[in-house]
């Protein structure tokens, strides 16, 4: 059976974090919207300039960018038995356009993981942010310490700050997520597949989690 599972959460909820934790278990692709648009932002491409200017500001890129870019990633080899989406969809019309997608499959989504997370904890975990420059695996100054300082444990790249993790950049993606990803929890909570996650507990307690929330698919 395939498995589309979607970690859907403010900005710093641990989404890509949890993902890492969870992949290797559910053997599933992880795919992440952020890290697509940063990925083609490190190599320059049309696509990845066009969205800069956007995650600089905290806003959303535009849902037809969006969309083509997560569907062309849908619908690579390595996602063909399912995938673990991260960071999307984030509107509506993102929603209903993955759901025709997946329906022209004859697959849907079978579960949405909703990490919730208190609003001053989120600008604590954003600011002490770091990540790897080659594989993005992210660390927190506090929470999640590197081995070695700014060096990721991994493969020994050099740790970095994401330029949209400031404070003030913080505050529009929170405004952003509320305005218009939120609306989204009752969307899949309507359709039956949602489940709420406490995400403020430690990163090994969110994983167990998690790990319960899928344990029957
Ligand atoms: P994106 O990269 O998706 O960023 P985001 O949603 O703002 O989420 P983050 O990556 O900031 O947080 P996360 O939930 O992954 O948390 P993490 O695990 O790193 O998007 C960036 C931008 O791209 C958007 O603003 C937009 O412009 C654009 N974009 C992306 N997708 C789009 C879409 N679908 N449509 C339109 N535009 C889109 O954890 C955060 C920190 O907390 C880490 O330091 C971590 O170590 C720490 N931490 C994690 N869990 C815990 C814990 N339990 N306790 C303590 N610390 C913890
Ligand atoms: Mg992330």
């Amino acid at each position: 059976m395939t498995s589309y599972i979607i970690l859907l959460g403010p900005p710093a909820s641990g989404k890509g974090t949890q993902a890492g934790n969870l992949r290797d278990h559910l053997n599933l692709a992880h795919v992440a919207s952020g890290d697509l648009f940063r990925y083609n932002l490190k190599n320059e491409t049309a696509l990845g300039l066009k969205a800069k200017a956007y995650m600089d500001r905290g806003e959303l890129v535009p849902d037809d960018i969006t969309i083509a870019m997560v569907l062309d990633r849908l619908s690579r080899e390595d996602c063909a038995e399912g995938a673990l989406l991260d960071g999307f969809p984030r509107t509506l019309p993102q929603a209903e356009a993955l759901d025709v997608a997946l329906a022209n499959k004859g697959v849907q989504i079978n579960r949405v993981l909703n990490i919730h997370v208190p609003e001053d904890a989120l600008i604590e975990r954003v600011t002490g942010r770091r990540l790897c420059r080659t594989c993005g695996e992210p660390y927190h100054i506090k929470f999640k310490p590197p081995q070695k300082e700014g060096i990721c444990d991994l493969d020994g790249g050099e740790l970095y700050q994401r330029d949209d993790d400031t404070e003030a950049t913080m505050r529009n993606r929170l405004k952003v997520y509320w305005d218009q990803t939120s609306p989204l929890i009752e969307y899949y909570r309507a359709k039956g597949v949602l489940v709420d996650i406490d995400g403020a507990q430690s990163i090994d307690h969110v994983t167990e989690d998690l790990k319960a929330a899928v344990a029957d698919l």
